[in-house]
């Protein structure tokens, strides 16, 4: 592969400097030529340590988006422009991948997945979870029918005490919720990812805004502003879908809970079931007699699977960026991230009204 994919940053602040930047860094075929922030600063830093050496700056992206010599953008800004930036960048003839989640609601979900039809660029959404050793063995666990039909699925994303206070996090017009969609969004992506089940049918959902309202609070970040808290501190869902199945998702930033677990599910099928702890689990009978097998998750471990070396995020941007040079779908599918979202919307629905939310019928 000789051409360099030249590629822009939209927000230089935490996961791009974590995740997006370190892991396109390390691709030969890639070339980080454009950085915008509207903290000037900070896309001056990114471009000093990610870009070449003539990378260009901005503070509108908008401007950034005119330079056609730019084939891939990455959007990595507060979640309520997700779906202007990525839009405005599929418009402007650019292959996006944006940052989860996808978008602070099912129509701005909707907006994004017609942009990439009609423009026929790439869009995809930064699920990096599925990209862990555990989910790709799991996945071809689940592709194989090892586990039978899934019908109960539990999606974790539950934190004792990690309350982000960085950023806009505890914003809701900024984020559009808390917890739910923030680290729900990873939980309920892998779940539904590994039943390869996209229909829901209805959705019942619970938010809480209970220990945001402490204060002096124990937290991994530091205590929290009460009066900053404006998001729900817990959510949980019950989601039935078409073909039966039920999946239970549980998101929190702080819960007196011991069960923490994140960016995790468990599934239960008729053949067997398995689930992410201590590495990755696998349960179920044979000849009348129970099991559970721990999967060794390294190289040597596993015999029909190769292991990875790979970080998860290195792993995403690489089959990334190879899906934009071979002209093939990117693994996080955006119909699917939409999904995601009306699911989580639903929960957000239903917590506010009391009723379930009912889906329309797929064909
Ligand atoms: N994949 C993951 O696990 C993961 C983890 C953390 C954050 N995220 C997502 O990444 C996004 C950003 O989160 P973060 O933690 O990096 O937040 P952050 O506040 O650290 O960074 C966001 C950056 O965007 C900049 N910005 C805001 N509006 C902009 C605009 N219109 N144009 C250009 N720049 C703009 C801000 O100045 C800031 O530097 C969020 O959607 C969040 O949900 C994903």
């Amino acid at each position: 592969m000789s051409r360099k994919v030249r590629v822009g940053i939209i927000g230089c602040g935490g996961i791009a400097e974590g995740k997006h930047m370190p892991s396109l860094a390390k691709l030969e075929n890639v070339e980080m030529v454009a950085f915008c922030d509207i903290i000037k600063e900070r896309a001056e830093k990114a471009a000093v340590n990610f870009g070449i050496k003539e990378a260009k700056i901005y503070e509108d992206y908008r401007e950034l988006l005119k330079d056609e010599t730019i084939e891939v953008v990455h959007v990595c800004t507060p979640n309520n422009s997700h779906c202007n930036i990525s839009v405005a960048s599929l418009e402007a003839g650019k292959h996006v991948m944006c940052e989860k989640p996808m978008a602070i609601s099912s129509d701005e979900g909707k907006k994004m997945v017609e942009a990439a039809k009609r423009t026929g660029k790439k869009l995809t959404i930064g699920y990096q979870n599925r990209f862990r050793t555990d989910s790709q063995y799991l996945h071809k666990v689940c592709s194989n029918g090892d586990l039978g039909e899934i019908y109960y699925a539990k999606a974790h994303a539950i934190r004792r005490r990690a309350v982000p206070t960085w950023g806009v996090f505890l914003d809701e017009e900024k984020q559009g919720g808390g917890p739910l969609i923030d680290i729900g969004t990873h939980a309920l992506d892998l779940t539904l990812w590994m039943m390869n089940n996209y229909k829901p049918q209805v959705v019942m959902g619970s938010t809480y805004h209970k220990l945001g309202k402490k204060k002096g609070a124990a937290n991994a970040w530091g205590s929290w502003d009460p009066e900053k808290f404006q998001v729900e501190d817990s959510a949980f869902g019950f989601i039935k879908m078409e073909n039966g199945a039920t999946i239970v998702l549980e998101s929190s930033w702080a819960l007196n809970s011991l069960d923490e677990d994140e960016a995790k599910c468990t599934l239960c099928g008729t053949e067997g079931g398995s689930d992410m702890k201590e590495g990755l689990r696998i349960n179920g009978e044979k000849y009348s007699k129970l099991y559970t097998e721990k999967v060794a998750l390294d190289s040597d471990g596993v015999a029909f699977f190769s292991g990875s070396e790979e970080s998860a995020a290195d792993l995403e941007a690489r089959l990334w960026i190879e899906a934009v040079i071979n002209d093939t779908a990117p693994i996080v599918a955006p119909e699917q991230s939409l999904v995601v979202t009306e699911i989580l919307e639903a929960i957000y629905q239903s917590a506010e009204t009391g009723e379930p939310v009912y889906f329309k019928k797929s064909n």
